[in-house]
């Protein structure tokens, strides 16, 4: 990728944005855009004036899905040998915490790529979905093990099985996002949340986020450990030292980021 084509990428203070962009297509996710995805992200990723990363679409679509029209005339052979989703791998590795700030249609690929995020803000107008099954296929961006994990078995069970779209209450009461705002508010929630979280210690940020996907991942005990693992690293940065100087004298912590 030497420019961007599908997607709007752009540095607002420590917040690294991605905005998906291929209108005409409701953002689906096709070759070029997750390519772009992972390399604006790992960019982003390996810069370490960059706190928090979001992920957003447009108001009607964050994305519509992969794009069936690119994937139709595939073989399986050719889906294995390409790895057709194996981008996603790649962005879903990113250290940073990554906000999805979704508005209109979160669908199969879509909801998929939310779920990659770590934190989930949605607009009252988000949709949410995994019509895969009415294609007759199945989620295969990592719907069918993080929808499960986020949700439950017997929810995420009838929404694969079913195709059922949801809205954005019933997508928060089942817990699949962080929390609704008004359409209207979305991006300022966003910015504000991710500026929020880009002021914190880096090296913290990301020994938080190491430690929720252990949580993901592993059983309580291993988890456990990464937790004992992380936790014990941070007294080896200048910001923790700072950061509990700060609460001892009574004044806002001034983080190096390192
Ligand atoms: N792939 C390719 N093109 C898509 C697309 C997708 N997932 N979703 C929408 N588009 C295209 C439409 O084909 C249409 O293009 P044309 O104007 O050239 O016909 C354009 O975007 C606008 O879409 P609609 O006219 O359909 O818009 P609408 O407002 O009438 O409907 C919608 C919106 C309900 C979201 C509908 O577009 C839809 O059902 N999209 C497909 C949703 C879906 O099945 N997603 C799952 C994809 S498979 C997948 O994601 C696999 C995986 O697990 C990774």
């Amino acid at each position: 990728v030497t420019e961007y084509e599908t997607i709007l990428v752009e540095q607002r203070g420590r917040v690294g944005w991605i905005t998906l962009n291929r209108p005409q297509a409701l953002n689906a996710l096709n070759g070029r855009v997750s390519e772009e995805v992972a390399v604006a992200a790992e960019a982003f990723d390996a810069d370490s004036g960059i706190g928090a990363i979001v992920v957003t679409g447009s108001e009607k679509a964050f994305a519509a899905g992969a794009d069936i029209k690119e994937m139709e005339s595939k073989t399986a052979s050719e889906m294995l040998e390409t790895d057709h989703f194996g981008a996603w791998t790649r962005f879903a590795a990113v250290r940073t915490p990554v906000i999805a700030a979704v508005s209109g249609y979160a669908l199969g690929g879509g909801c998929e790529l939310a779920m990659m995020c770590d934190i989930i803000l949605a607009a009252d107008s988000a949709r949410f979905g995994q019509p895969e099954i009415n294609l007759g296929v199945v989620p295969g961006m990592g719907g069918t093990q993080r929808l499960i994990r986020a949700v439950g078995y017997y929810k995420a069970a009838e929404l694969i099985l079913s195709g059922r779209m949801i809205d954005a209450a019933e997508a928060e009461r089942i817990g699949l996002v962080s929390r609704v705002v008004a359409a209207t508010e979305l991006l300022a929630e966003a910015t504000t949340l991710a500026d929020t979280i880009a002021s914190k210690s880096l090296p913290s940020l990301y020994a938080a986020k190491a430690t929720l996907d252990a949580a993901m991942e592993t059983s309580l005990e291993d988890g456990l450990a990464v937790e004992k693992q992380q936790f014990a690293a941070l007294f080896d940065t200048a910001d923790q030292k700072e950061g509990m100087a700060a609460f001892r004298e009574k004044r806002p912590p001034h983080f190096a980021h390192r």
